[in-house]
């Protein structure tokens, strides 16, 4: 059994699953409000999904697994092929609520494969495989958590300074973090160490949320602003970068929030090493190189305004890409669950796949 305790004990969890009720944690009023949301149905989930309520690529995969569960519920009446096409079609709704991070599309094509290889059964049957691979997705995305902990705390080394952008924590996942589950694990073994938490505009999941789950875990952290970056690692701050991600590409690029990338060409011109860590569902051998993850572009109204609050003139013209490509030369390693991947990245990862079957 996994140590449980490296988190804060009063964290909440992103999703939780009780008696057939899915609770989501309201993300967007972290850190001074916790209020776990009941949702009943998938619009809800959609919804709560596309405003980033629950966020982080391996949480938003977990809650859709349930969202689809509450959805089909309603459904236990239908004859097993209309209530297999139901759950394709649900399935495919709740994927259209987020495009970048691939463990949302990876989890409804998990769970719709669940209940197509099944023999002919009644659809309260089919029913009951939802909810059981849900959970099962639920329980594998805690068990990687602690392995992407063994296989990145050792890169973290006494009195380092580590760099992280966004929150690639335990409130993106199911427990510890992916970029952050190293981090715990080596605090848990007493290695004293300072993190750099980026604020991470425009929505600030860095201020929020990874500053507030590492200072309640005991956790030395600082934060700073996504512009004070460069002068931290120019002034010898900064000693590591690891950072998660939503969707590698099958040559090793890495889509990551916006700002990751000005964050990992910093790294490469001071010459400090820029890990990535992802659960091996967020690795897209289909998706052939960054140039094909597509991004997501957000309303304006998340730059023009900070939380809720106007800042720009109105009709400001804005962009608002949410995420960016990081190019494979940039990344040093991938920590996944298993095993640390390095260059070159398109015959590793060919390579990690071969050997995880
Ligand atoms: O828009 P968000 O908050 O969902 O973006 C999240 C990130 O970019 C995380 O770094 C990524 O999902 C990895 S989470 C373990």
């Amino acid at each position: 059994m996994p140590p449980v305790n490296l988190i804060a004990s009063d964290l909440p969890l992103s999703v939780e699953w009780k008696e057939e009720g899915l609770f989501i944690l309201d993300q967007t009023r972290l850190p001074h409000d916790v209020i776990m949301e009941k949702h009943d149905n998938a619009e809800q989930v959609w919804y709560t999904i596309q405003q980033l309520k629950v966020r982080g690529a391996p949480a938003i995969g977990v809650a859709a697994a349930y969202g689809l569960c509450v959805e089909l519920k309603k459904y236990k009446d239908l004859s097993p092929d209309e209530f297999i096409q139901k759950t394709i079609n649900v399935a495919r709704y709740l994927d259209s609520s987020r495009p970048t991070a691939v463990n949302l599309n990876w989890a409804m094509k998990r769970m719709v494969g669940a209940i197509m290889e099944m023999k002919v059964v009644s659809a309260s049957e089919l029913y009951k495989k939802l909810i059981v691979e849900a959970e099962a997705i639920h329980e594998e995305d805690r068990q990687i958590s602690y392995g992407l902990a063994k296989m990145g705390s050792d890169l973290i080394k006494e009195n380092m300074g580590v760099m992280t952008h966004c929150n690639a924590g335990s409130l993106a996942t199911s427990i510890l973090g992916t970029a952050t589950a190293p981090m715990y694990l080596a605090h848990h073994d007493g290695i004293k160490f300072k993190v750099y938490a980026n604020e991470t505009r425009p929505l600030f999941q860095g201020t929020r949320l990874t500053s507030w789950e590492l200072d309640k875990a005991g956790i030395d952290v600082t934060l700073i602003t996504d512009s004070m970056a460069a002068h931290m690692m120019a002034s010898g701050e900064i000693d590591l970068v690891i950072v998660g991600t939503d969707r590698v590409a099958a040559n090793g690029d890495v889509a990551n929030k916006i700002g990751t990338l000005g964050v990992a060409i910093l790294a490469k011109y001071f010459d400090i090493p820029f890990y990535v860590a992802c659960p091996s569902s967020t690795i897209d051998m289909n998706t052939p190189s960054g140039k094909d993850i597509p991004i997501e572009e957000r309303s304006g109204d998340e730059i023009t305004t900070i939380l809720g609050n106007p800042v720009a003139a109105k009709n400001t013209k804005t962009r608002s890409p949410a995420f960016d490509v990081t190019p494979n030369e940039l990344v040093t390693g991938i920590i996944t669950e298993n095993t640390i991947i390095t260059r070159p990245y398109d015959k590793g990862l060919k390579d990690y796949f071969k050997e995880k079957k």
